[in-house]
C-alpha cells in the first residue's frame, strides 16, 4: 500500500531500500570510530554509514529541501525551502547502535516534517521506523493512520494497517537507572512494576515496538545528572511520539506532548515517554 502524498511515498521507499542495505552492511562495521557526534557520544563506523547512506539518497528526492540527523552538526540544505512546499528529513541513522556489539535489535527512525528544522513535532505529515529484528519491519505513520510492513529485498510489504495501542498495557521498559531517576519518576516506575512486565533492550525502537504490539510504556526521563535526559526531540522523540500517538496513545515530556515543545537546538535532549494514554497521563499527575 503506497502513501498518497508522493513526495512522502518517495521517501518512504527511499528509506526502505536504504534500510535494507544498512541492515546487510552492520556486518563488519561493528567498531566504532574516535569520532563524537553532536550530542557527544562516540560513534559506531556503521552510524556513519548509515547516515551517509541515507543523506546521498533522500537529499536527491524532489520535494525534499533539508536532511539531518543525530550524527551530523548542521542541517543539509537540499535547495528547496522548507517553509515552501519542501518537507524536511529527520534520521536517527542507527537507534540502538550500541546494540551492535552484543548484537541486539536496534532499527533507523525518520521523520518528516513540513517545516524547517528544528521544528515541532506537530509539523510532522509522516514518520516511522526500520526495525532490524529476527525479521526486518517498518512502522509507518501517516496523517491517516500507522501501518506495519514486512521489508525484503527493499520492497515492503504491507501486514497490518489501522495499527492501534491494545487498550490494556502488558509491558513497560525505563532507561537511565534507577539511581539516576529523580524520586518522583522512580516513586512512579515503582507503581508500573508492579503492574506491568518488564521489557527493556537498550534501543528505543525496539522496545518501543514492544509497547505498540502489547501496549504499555517506554520512558527515558530526565536524570539527576542530565535533568533534559538522553533521547533527542527531532530524531527520536518527535518521530516516535508521533507514531505512537497516531495509534492512538499519548507522548509526553513529563508534562507536555512532545509534539508540542518548541526546539531551540538541532540536537536539544528531552525526556520521552510514550504508551497507553491512562499510563502518560499518569505520569503527568503526579506531584513534581
Ligand atoms: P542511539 O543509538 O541512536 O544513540 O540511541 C540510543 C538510545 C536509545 O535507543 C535507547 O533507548 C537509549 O539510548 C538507551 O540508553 P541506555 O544505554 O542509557 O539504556
Ligand atoms: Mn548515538
Ligand atoms: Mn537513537
Ligand atoms: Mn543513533
Amino acid at each position: 500500500m503506497t502513501v498518497s502524498d508522493p513526495v512522502v511515498e518517495d521517501v518512504v521507499s527511499t528509506i526502505s531500500r536504504t534500510a535494507t542495505e544498512i541492515r546487510q552492511g552492520l556486518v563488519g562495521r561493528r567498531g566504532t570510530v574516535d569520532e563524537e557526534n553532536p550530542s557527544g557520544e562516540t560513534q559506531a563506523e556503521a552510524d556513519i554509514w548509515a547516515d551517509e547512506l541515507l543523506e546521498g539518497r533522500l537529499t536527491e528526492i524532489d520535494g525534499i529541501g533539508e536532511y539531518a540527523s543525530e550524527e551530523r552538526a548542521t542541517v543539509v540544505d537540499c535547495g528547496a525551502d522548507p517553509d515552501g512546499d519542501a518537507y524536511a528529513i529527520a534520521c536517527d541513522p542507527l537507534d540502538g547502535s550500541s546494540n551492535l556489539k552484543s548484537n541486539n535489535a536496534m532499527g533507523t527512525i525518520f521523520g518528516v516534517y513540513d517545516a524547517a528544522l528544528p521544528a515541532r513535532g506537530d509539523t510532522l505529515v509522516a514518520a516511522g521506523y526500520v526495525l532490524y529484528g529476527p525479521i526486518t519491519t517498518m512502522v509507518l505513520a501517516t496523517e491517516e493512520s500507522v501501518s506495519v510492513y514486512e521489508m525484503s529485498g527493499g520492497e515492503r510489504r504491507l501486514v497490518q494497517s489501522d495499527v492501534t495501542l491494545p487498550e490494556e498495557p502488558v509491558v513497560y521498559g525505563f532507561g537511565g537507572g534507577v539511581s539516576n531517576w529523580p524520586d518522583e519518576f522512580e516513586a512512579f516506575a515503582r507503581e508500573i512494576e508492579t503492574e506491568l512486565k518488564l521489557r527493556y533492550g537498550g534501543a528505543m525502537i525496539a522496545d518501543v515496538n514492544q509497547v505498540l504490539t502489547y501496549g504499555g510504556i517506554f520512558g527515558y526521563p530526565g536524570l539527576e545528572s542530565r535533568p533534559a535526559g538522553k533521547l533527542r526531540l527531532q530524531f527520536e522523540g518527535n518521530p516516535i511520539g508521533y507514531v505512537v500517538e497516531r495509534a492512538g496513545g499519548r507522548s509526553s515530556n513529563g508534562h507536555r506532548s512532545l509534539l508540542t515543545i518548541d526546539p531551540d537546538d538541532l540536537h536539544e535532549r528531552t525526556p520521552v515517554h510514550v504508551g497507553n494514554a491512562e499510563l502518560i497521563d499518569r505520569l503527568e499527575d503526579r506531584p513534581t
